[in-house]
């Protein structure tokens, strides 16, 4: 296995724009979360390292959501079953061996502090959910004011005194006071806009230094990212992992590098991240889409090269993931790119992705069995969409990459969820 030259908190901020894109109203929401809840960490003094937890948790706090009907629901102030978002969060960063350190704090970030306090956790991670809880709160209130007065300094009072109104029960006395004392200026609410907020996470970047990770910690990262991407819709369960295992094979039947193979696993990976953005009820619609239901899916791959071009070390893969919508005769999207442009990586997960789609059941149809498949991926040869090569390998070996493509939850670290 090979390894990887990245800034974990890099990957981790790219990754948390991937959860931006779950809410389409609530930009940012994870980022002014981190923003205002490192404040409050300031003020108590805490050293580096205990702010850099509670900022990574903070901004993946909501990775337990995918799905935009429940995303609408974050903003209310308390509802039924808040913490189902929790525990999925929480349990998707435990078997995640680069994040499992936040796991618990992302499982209590809606707990009470008055049920928190008394239960048998390290008091770091009680007082740093209940500090997330709070801020994300205080957001969750702010959007809800400006929906009716823009301008957040007018319900400043407003928030605040809801905030105290929980002090003691929702939240930690100190945190209440601690936050009191932060975002008694001006500057403190104006530090949410969009332009500041961005800065002051990417001087958090900046904190960081390329490290050497290990393939397999890598891959965990990017699989929590794929399964929260998965998990929209029950017929996507599985997908990514599938066009990733599927990729590798591929690439290995070329006698690609292991790097190379490392590096096109992840791109199966996170080659639909955009789709975070589709809503749900499009991607489980079950008759034909309208013209503009479709540019609105269509746009999902150009969204997955904008989350994932800035980490570095992923530029290639940002290029293969982005590219699996494009066709060999320039028929495909977003770039149109031609067969002489593209890359045998691109081409590769171009087939992978059909092969799996086809190959799991869909809303409108079961799943395809190897034969139909390769008869569905010749017509696309001679249609001049997929690549003819790739393809007669795929012809070689029909049985093993429908095995492959199908079998990829069997060695993920999220089986069961
Ligand atoms: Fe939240
Ligand atoms: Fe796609
Ligand atoms: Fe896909």
């Amino acid at each position: 296995m090979s390894s990887f030259n990245i800034n974990l908190h890099e990957a981790i901020f790219s990754l948390s724009n991937a959860l931006d894109l779950v809410g389409v109203v609530q930009i940012q929401h994870g980022k002014r979360v981190a923003f205002m809840a490192t404040e409050c960490g300031k003020m108590l003094g805490w050293n580096e390292e205990k702010l850099d937890n509670l900022f990574q948790a903070a901004i993946l706090h909501d990775c337990g959501v995918s799905k935009t009907s429940v995303h609408k629901k974050l903003a209310q102030f308390a509802w039924e079953n808040e913490k189902n978002h929790c525990q999925i969060g929480a349990e998707l960063l435990k078997r995640t061996p680069l994040l499992k350190h936040l796991s618990d704090c992302i499982l209590h970030h809606h707990t009470h502090w008055s049920e928190l306090e008394s239960l048998d956790l390290p008091w770091e991670v009680k007082i740093t959910a209940n500090c997330i809880y709070m801020v994300d709160r205080v957001d969750v209130l702010s959007l809800g004011f400006m929906k009716t007065d823009p301008n957040i300094l007018i319900n400043i009072n407003k928030i605040r005194d809801k905030i105290v109104e929980k002090r003691g029960s929702w939240f930690h006395p100190e945190l209440v006071d601690v936050f009191l004392d932060v975002s008694s200026s001006l500057a403190f609410w104006l530090s949410l806009e969009r332009d500041h907020v961005y800065g002051y996470v990417s001087s958090w970047i900046a904190h960081d230094i390329t490290k050497e990770i290990d393939f397999q910690d890598l891959k965990a990262l990017a699989q929590v990212f794929s399964h929260i991407v998965d998990a929209k819709s029950t017929f996507t369960k599985e997908h990514s992992d599938g066009v990733a295992d599927l990729s590798r094979y591929l690439g290995e039947l070329c006698h690609l590098s292991e790097h190379t193979c490392d590096m096109l696993e992840i791109a199966g990976l996170l080659h639909d991240l955009g789709k975070l953005r589709v809503p749900d009820e499009l991607l489980d619609k079950n008759s034909k889409l309208t013209a503009e239901e479709f540019l609105t899916i269509q746009r999902h791959s150009f969204d997955t090269y904008d989350i994932i071009k800035n980490i570095k070390g992923f530029e290639e893969i940002s290029e293969w993931a982005a590219q699996h919508h494009e066709r060999v005769d320039g028929s495909g999207y977003p770039y149109r790119t031609t067969q002489k442009k593209l890359s045998l990586e691109a081409r590769i997960v171009a087939v992978a992705d059909v092969f799996q789609a086809l190959a799991q059941d869909r809303p409108y149809r079961a799943g395809l069995a190897p034969e139909e498949i390769l008869a569905i991926l010749k017509q696309q040869v001679s249609e001049g969409q997929l690549d003819a090569n790739l393809v007669n390998i795929v012809e070689n070996h029909l049985f093993d990459c429908w095995r492959v493509a199908l079998s990829a939850l069997e060695s993920s670290p999220f089986k069961g969820m």
